[in-house]
């Protein structure tokens, strides 16, 4: 069979071509080790976000030596936590869902980036290796809100990164001689033990003690001052461990009008 020289041209371009982009998309998927957003996670229901474990409390959260998790809820028009804070060389996993209506969860100037849809939940690792701050921005039109709805993370050196939470909860106003109490929670994020101090300032008064925190472990300490030593009038208090503070303030009065609608203790 007689064929053209010209057609063999042709045919040798066109094997070339398809040749060149095999390549091109395998160089793509895996040399450059980009990877498909995983959606092997269980589904979850948006309008019930507050009783589920992953999304309950948007966080971030140590699983291994230099490995977290980041559970982040996308909503118009915010992301949570924000900032999410994570330590240098450290490998991160997010997982990603939407209160309400489909968005995105795009790192600015990186190859980060995934939609956001109820229901469902994206997961992404990324490898963070030196501190640095990258913005979050929404890439899916969510409503009037979409141009503001940006986030940040926060690639933080080893020493400033601490995964402690504090809360401080006490009474806004309590009767003379009725004892005020404070309750504290403090949750340690962390795998390892910490060992720290908390305070509560009221007054003149400071109240210490010092506690081990198990690794995942929530502690929980209540502070008990008495209100006439205080005295009558406004009183702010402080509770401090390490960098994080709560603070509120309690009113002591000698006869609190009996309202019904108020809880003193
Ligand atoms: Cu969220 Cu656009």
């Amino acid at each position: 069979m007689n064929i053209h020289a010209y057609e063999k041209l042709w045919l040798v371009a066109a094997m070339l071509l398809i040749v060149g982009f095999i390549a091109t998309i395998t160089y793509g998927s895996v040399a450059l080790g980009i990877t498909m957003v995983g959606d092997q996670q269980d589904t979850v229901e948006p309008t019930e976000l507050a009783d589920d474990d992953r999304f309950d409390d948007p966080r971030v959260e140590q699983v291994g030596e230099n490995e977290y998790e980041a559970y982040v809820v996308a909503q118009t028009f915010s992301f949570q936590p924000n900032p999410i804070e994570v330590p240098e060389d450290s490998d991160v996993t997010f997982y990603v869902t939407s209160r309400d209506v489909i968005h995105s969860f795009s790192l600015v100037g990186t190859n980060v980036n995934t939609m956001v849809i109820p229901g469902e939940v994206a997961e992404m690792t990324v490898e963070f290796d030196d501190p640095a701050e990258y913005g979050v921005v929404c890439n899916e039109y969510c409503g009037p809100g979409h141009h503001d709805m940006e986030g940040e993370v926060h690639v933080v050196s080893e020493d400033e990164f601490d995964l402690t939470e504090l809360e401080a909860d006490g009474p806004d106003e309590v009767e003379t001689g009725d004892e005020i109490s404070v309750d504290v929670t403090t949750e340690n994020r962390q795998l390892e033990a910490i060992e720290t101090t908390i305070t509560l300032e009221i007054g003149d008064e400071t109240l210490t003690e010092d506690v081990t925190i198990e690794g995942g472990e929530t502690l929980e300490t209540t502070f008990t001052v008495d209100s006439a030593t205080l005295g009558e009038g406004d009183h702010d208090w402080t509770v401090t461990v390490d960098d994080h503070t709560d603070s509120g303030t309690v009113t002591v009065a000698d006869d609190l009008e009996d309202d019904g609608g108020d809880d003193d203790e």
